[in-house]
């Protein structure tokens, strides 16, 4: 990253009116990333799986040899999804006339074409890949995927970490779940968990495709909150003060990450890695999928006896945010536009990343 470090001396002193050039719940995701669409479980054996990438059908398939593969969700044909098809070996059959397409999307068969005639064309195929128990899809120019970085999720790796998966559906522009994670402000909103817990900016800081903040924390955690701040904590090395924590979120265009690490250590408690991918053509509805790593306490099994905790904290905090996200879609789709007066930096800057790096909504 190219550090452009920015402390924070002064709010702007202007009337907090912040210009981002267009209106940001216009601007769609840009397709050129690879981005999660389902999670690995979702996707069984010969049972294809329907998504959808700013309304853009997609069809998962899994073969009897694990091999996973995404194809455009609308046969050739008379456009019926390719979803509702038969998976036969490598390939999968409409379920209306049965035209037969392989893994790269190409017509192999028509039952009822006699033998010797040219196939005709078939559906566009998406480079496709499995990990971090999702499968991820390329859904912008299929020959610009080699050469964009696949997402870098070490402690995903790490046996020292326990990983937890969210999949939600959420009814908002992604640029409002965006926003909500990197602002830290809102602890009023988590009041009954967090409501004595006071954040402090430390600093601030962006560079061409990302932006990032850290924060400081005063005052006891809710006891549930604590304890999943607390399970991977070293007695020998970290301090049991919870002042000292620095929570570090960052929007790394287009995925987000926020870490807890104790004081002068750069192994995170916590380690949170989020995509918000569109769904629908407006990209007013999108489809959250997360991975929070938890760091393991030092008793073998005990984090698998705390999880229906930090399981039952993290519902509740998402729910939170899913509730306050969805009331701004609300606000905005009844006012016909952005009439937002951020006055908090990170977010100004977050606004204008998302602005530069995606791509005008048509
Ligand atoms: S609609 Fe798919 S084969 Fe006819
Ligand atoms: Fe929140």
């Amino acid at each position: 990253m190219v550090q452009t470090n920015q402390k924070i001396t002064h709010l702007p002193d202007n009337n907090y009116s912040v210009k981002v050039s267009s209106d940001l719940r216009k601007i769609g995701l840009n397709p050129n990333f690879w981005y999660p669409l389902a999670q690995t479980k979702e996707v069984k054996v010969e049972k294809p799986y329907a998504v959808s990438f700013g309304g853009d059908p997609i069809v998962l398939i899994r073969t009897k040899s694990q091999q996973v593969f995404a194809l455009e969700d609308r046969c050739a044909h008379r456009q019926i999804p390719l979803s509702m098809g038969i998976v036969c070996q490598n390939t999968i059959k409409c379920s209306y006339h049965a035209w037969e397409y392989n893994q790269t999307g190409k017509v192999v068969k028509v039952p009822y074409l006699p033998e010797g005639c040219p196939l005709p064309k078939g559906v566009k195929s998406y480079p496709c890949r499995e990990a971090y128990g999702h499968i991820f899809v390329f859904p912008g120019t299929a020959k610009l995927a080699e050469t964009v970085p696949f997402p870098d999720i070490k402690n995903w790796f790490s046996s020292d970490y326990k990983t937890m998966y969210f999949s939600r559906l959420v009814n908002c522009h992604y640029s409002f779940l965006k926003e909500n994670l990197m602002d830290m402000n809102h602890q009023f909103l988590h009041r009954r968990f967090m409501g004595k817990v006071k954040p402090t900016l430390l600093e601030n800081s962006k560079g061409d495709n990302w932006v990032e903040a850290k924060f400081k924390f005063r005052g006891e955690p809710h006891p549930s909150a604590k304890l999943v701040l607390a399970a991977g904590r070293k007695p020998e090395s970290d301090s049991e003060d919870y002042d000292f924590d620095v929570m570090t979120i960052t929007t790394e265009y287009p995925y987000q990450t926020l870490r807890v690490c104790p004081p002068g250590s750069d192994e995170p408690l916590l380690d949170l890695w989020v995509a918000y991918i569109p769904v629908d053509q407006e990209q007013k509805k999108n489809h959250s999928f997360g991975m929070l790593m938890i760091r393991k306490p030092k008793i073998p099994g005990l984090i698998n006896l705390l999880w229906p905790l930090m399981r039952y904290f993290t519902n509740v905090i998402f729910a939170e945010d899913k509730m306050i996200v969805e009331a701004e879609q609300k606000a905005y789709d009844l006012q016909g536009g952005d009439w937002n007066q951020e006055i908090f930096p990170v977010l100004v800057d977050v606004r204008e990343l998302l602005s530069q790096k995606g791509v005008p909504l048509t």
